[in-house]
């Protein structure tokens, strides 16, 4: 039986006989303090730690027991994880909605092997587009590849979005440290003119080259950005069409739309309807990342990848990192009622990696129907946000604190930091550490009177404590272990899935908004006043607007 033929037949989650063993194990130990878990076992921190392919997990401080785990990795047995993570490592096609295999485990997968999916050896495929990328990148970085004035290229903007955007950003910020920094590297997503306008703000046309990166090479914003990059490059070289083939390439799956837009086809870098827009930053969209880094380094990030899909394809259930990261996701959301989760890395080159999670993990689980089509009666994918360690200390720690919700958090830090000063790092993990402690036990009022503090004030000093978090550690921060984290997030996003019984790899709920744009665009443009038929608010703001443009 496919993982499809089996969707008609199963029964909702919450019918389940491990959920609902879930739900009565909820009742028992909900309120149990982590402080009385710890005290109960003083070997709690080792026992519930684990340490796999050089990552290491601290998950004793979140609000569980033994028992919880093993309910919990019932319940991924209950719902198939094991037989959905084959599905999807072997190409069938889970993302059944658009009838595709999800296979963004094979853009990592080491040249020798191989992967067949409908008589395509994928693989193969990969590892071509990826020479192509590493030949590329480096005749950029030794600048062999000239502009069209004869200039070498020293500034590279990529123009895409969401997650032809997201990753590079985040790649790029998170692997500085390996950067050629002779190269300048900017990023144009927003339809925002702005955004374009500062990108390029100080950038010689003649040294700039374009990577245009969509999926479909239709996206609005990124092909308006396109444009303007087109004609401010053909402005600034006073030069023909011709130049465009020196300072543009694409990364896509459309060779009809990058030949229409007017790039040589020998320019684009291919890739797949098998990889998401998320789960795309270690295809040919890394592009920018390749040039940044060296093709060598890029490769070292896919073998991290590759290392982390290994141990998510092999690994029992209870000592595997994506899948107990995503179960302990799943008890927050769905039996405490947890919202958000915050993920705080204490690595200031991570600070884009919350952005970045926000949309792997909300565009992948943010679904209220099943994979058959019926609406859940149960939370699916939380909020995800963050900012980088100990900035957010400074901000939104205190409602994490002493606030009224639950916020389960995941802090990352690194044994080692790649930039040494006196004693920064000592000060930087103390704080992780510090917060994570501060969180699980609080202090009570007894403890806070014992300072010394009046009774007025001892209600405000009280820390409840039992606010759960992770500790994600690593030495330090390589391009191989950013690919293991962020594999390690997809496959956790993916079990999460499997576990919610939704599709985590369609995104028609971008769909509306971007039609109605559609409509919306002539409304504003139109010289002759448009017969407008929205709503009431809406037509008066289409109103309100032109009336402002036609008085500028
Ligand atoms: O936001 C919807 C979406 O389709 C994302 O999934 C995708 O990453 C983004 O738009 C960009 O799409 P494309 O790479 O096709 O321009």
């Amino acid at each position: 039986m496919t993982a499809e033929t089996e969707l008609a037949t199963h029964p909702l989650l919450t019918e389940r006989p491990a959920w609902q063993a879930l739900q009565s194990h909820y009742e028992k130990i909900s309120k149990r303090h982590l402080r009385d878990l710890f005290a109960e076992d003083p070997e709690r921190g080792p026992k519930m730690s684990l340490e796999a392919i050089g990552l290491y997990l601290d998950y004793s401080k979140n609000r569980i027991t033994s028992e919880t785990v093993k309910l919990l990795t019932q319940l991924a047995e209950e719902c198939g994880l094991r037989r959905r993570i084959e599905a999807m490592f072997t190409g069938e096609k889970i993302n059944s909605t658009e009838k595709r295999s999800v296979l963004h485990v094979a853009l990592r997968a080491p040249k020798e092997s191989s992967l067949v999916v409908d008589g395509v050896d994928v693989v193969r495929e990969v590892h071509a587009v990826q020479d192509k990328m590493a030949n590329f990148s480096e005749r950029i970085r030794s600048g062999a590849w000239l502009g069209h004035t004869g200039k070498r290229i020293r500034n590279v903007v990529n123009t895409g979005i969401g997650g032809s955007d997201l990753g590079p950003v985040m790649a790029y910020e998170a692997l500085r440290h390996y950067s050629d920094r002779n190269l300048t590297f900017r990023f144009v997503s927003n339809v925002d003119d702005t955004d374009f306008a500062e990108a390029v703000i100080d950038l010689n046309p003649e040294e700039t080259l374009f990577i245009v990166s969509s999926k479909t090479f239709t996206t609005l914003e990124t092909m308006t950005n396109a444009r303007t990059a087109r004609e401010w490059l053909l402005k600034g070289l006073g030069g023909p069409e011709e130049a465009v083939a020196k300072h543009f390439v694409a990364v896509s799956t459309n060779a009809k739309e990058v030949s229409k837009f007017g790039i040589d086809t020998a320019n684009m870098f291919e890739f797949w309807d098998w990889v998401g827009g998320r789960y795309s930053m270690d295809s040919a969209i890394g592009l920018s990342t390749m040039i940044a880094i060296g093709a060598d380094n890029f490769r070292a990030m896919l073998r991290g990848f590759h290392e982390m899909d290994e141990h998510f394809r092999t690994t029992p259930f209870d000592r595997n990192l994506p899948v107990l990261l995503g179960l302990l996701g799943v008890w927050y959301t769905d039996f405490f009622g947890a919202q958000t989760v915050a993920v705080l890395p204490y690595e200031q080159y991570l600070k884009r990696f919350p952005a970045y999670l926000q949309q792997l993990t909300m565009e992948s689980n943010g679904k209220h129907v099943t994979l058959d089509g019926r609406t859940v009666n149960y939370e699916t994918g939380p909020i995800y946000w963050g900012e980088p360690g100990t900035n957010g200390q400074h901000s939104f720690y205190q409602l994490i604190h002493q606030g009224t919700r639950l916020i389960p958090c995941d802090f990352i830090a690194f044994f080692k930091t790649l930039n040494p000063l006196g004693d920064h790092h000592d000060i930087l993990l103390a704080n992780v550490f510090a917060q994570s402690e501060a969180l699980a036990f609080g202090k009570t009022p007894e403890q806070v009177k014992s300072e010394g503090t009046p009774d007025w004030l001892v209600p405000h000093r009280v820390f409840e404590g039992n606010r759960p978090s992770n500790t994600l550690l690593a030495e330090s921060l390589t391009p191989e272990v950013l690919g293991k984290l962020v594999a390690l997030y997809e496959h956790a996003v993916f079990t999460q899935g499997v576990i919610w019984d939704i599709n985590s790899f369609d995104q028609w709920g971008v769909e509306l908004g971007k039609a109605l744009a559609q409509r919306i665009i002539p409304e504003l443009e139109s010289p002759s006043e448009p017969k407008l038929s929205h709503d009431s608010s809406t037509n008066n703001l289409i109103r309100q607007y032109r009336s402002h443009k036609a008085s500028q």
